[in-house]
């Protein structure tokens, strides 16, 4: 079958509020200390699929842990949800999705897969992969950037499984956390739910391992968004300068990502014209991951007007998935 023939949308998302450009962020982030960088600028093609490797690495239990939850669950979760469409934020190569899809397949009408993500190569690539491996499933892509709103966000017609996975929520902060978590409550139908998956706080050695990993796949990660920005902004970072460090901070619960530079750094941006000095040792934060406790998934929840049916998480409690409809009003 031809792309063209395919049961196949691809549309991009516009944003439904302002949103900085990557230059305003790198102005706004690298050039005032703390210098950070909002984690979406990690995602080009080869951060997409360097995470994906990460995956497979032997410390990065959090893939591992949530794809053994869905492969015992996603059956009782179809079965109670009922779902003709599924939408997912963050979707990347959709690995985990396949449980719930392959436990569609029971279903009266088969579903419609709405994968939403900012990396459009990927986007595109894991929707032909996906038509192919499953005969009479309906893909729409969605291209755009969660942080910028989803009011622009087609709703699903009928009921609908929303998919937030892989502990991305953690990502945010608290406040980026609720805010987003209400908008999708906003955009959810009665009878529709939101299937999140959180990771836990556990061991510190455990999660500072899977942010290490010995094959150096995050460190790669982490430094490709020196890349991005050499290549969106005209910049001259030198990656090889610079060393990746994850380290657990108990305290607020999360893991903190930065870049540190070796030695004295001078960068040109030849987009801004401007040249950012950094001193050696100097760092950028370029991701937190935040780890749950139960009580803070259901009080997030609860903060963004929704209740928790389920919760699900295996034996040692290093993940949590959690089945979430919207509140009744009032509530
Ligand atoms: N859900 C997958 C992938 C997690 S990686 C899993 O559990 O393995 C995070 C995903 O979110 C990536 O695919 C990345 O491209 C996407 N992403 C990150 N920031 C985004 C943003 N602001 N808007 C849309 N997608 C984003
Ligand atoms: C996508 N997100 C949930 C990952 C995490 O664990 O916070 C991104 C990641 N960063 C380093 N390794 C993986």
């Amino acid at each position: 079958m031809s792309e063209q023939e395919l049961p196949y949308d691809f549309q991009v998302v516009s944003p439904a509020r302002p949103v900085a450009s990557i230059a305003e962020d790198a102005q706004k982030g690298l050039f005032d200390r703390p210098r950070s960088l909002p984690p979406k600028y990690f995602y080009d093609d080869r951060g997409s699929r360097l995470f994906d490797q990460i995956c497979d690495t032997k410390e990065y239990y959090p893939t591992r842990t949530e794809a053994a939850l869905l492969q015992r669950y996603a059956q009782g979760i179809i079965d109670l949800v009922r779902p003709c469409h599924i939408l997912e934020f963050g979707s990347g190569t959709s690995r985990k999705t396949r449980y719930l899809l392959d436990a569609s397949h029971g279903l009266q009408e088969p579903v419609c897969y709405w994968p939403f993500d900012i990396c459009s190569t990927l986007l595109h690539d894991v929707a032909m992969d996906l038509l192919h491996e499953y005969p009479g499933l309906g893909v729409r892509a969605q291209c755009g950037d969660f942080t910028a709103g989803i009011d622009h966000l087609p709703q699903p017609p009928d009921r609908c499984l929303y998919l937030f996975l892989g502990g991305t929520i953690g990502n945010f902060d608290h406040q980026q956390a609720r805010g987003f978590l209400s908008e999708v409550s906003a955009h959810m139908q009665p009878g529709d739910a939101l299937l999140l998956g959180a990771d836990r706080v556990k061991d510190h050695l455990v999660l500072h391992d899977a942010y290490n990993d010995a094959e150096g796949l995050t460190a790669a990660f982490n430094l490709n968004v020196l890349s991005v920005l050499n290549e969106e902004l005209g910049a001259d970072f030198e990656p090889d300068q610079f060393d990746h460090r994850a380290q657990y901070n108990a305290g607020q619960q999360q893991i903190e990502m930065h870049l540190i530079a070796r030695s004295e750094q001078s960068v040109y941006f030849s987009h801004l014209d401007q040249t950012l000095q950094m001193r050696a040792n100097e760092g950028i934060l370029t991701e937190i991951s935040r780890k749950f406790r139960p009580e803070d998934l259901q009080q997030l929840l609860q903060e963004a007007g929704l209740r928790q049916e389920a919760h699900f998480q295996p034996d040692n409690g290093w993940f949590s998935l959690v089945l979430a409809r919207k509140a009744a009003a009032g509530h």
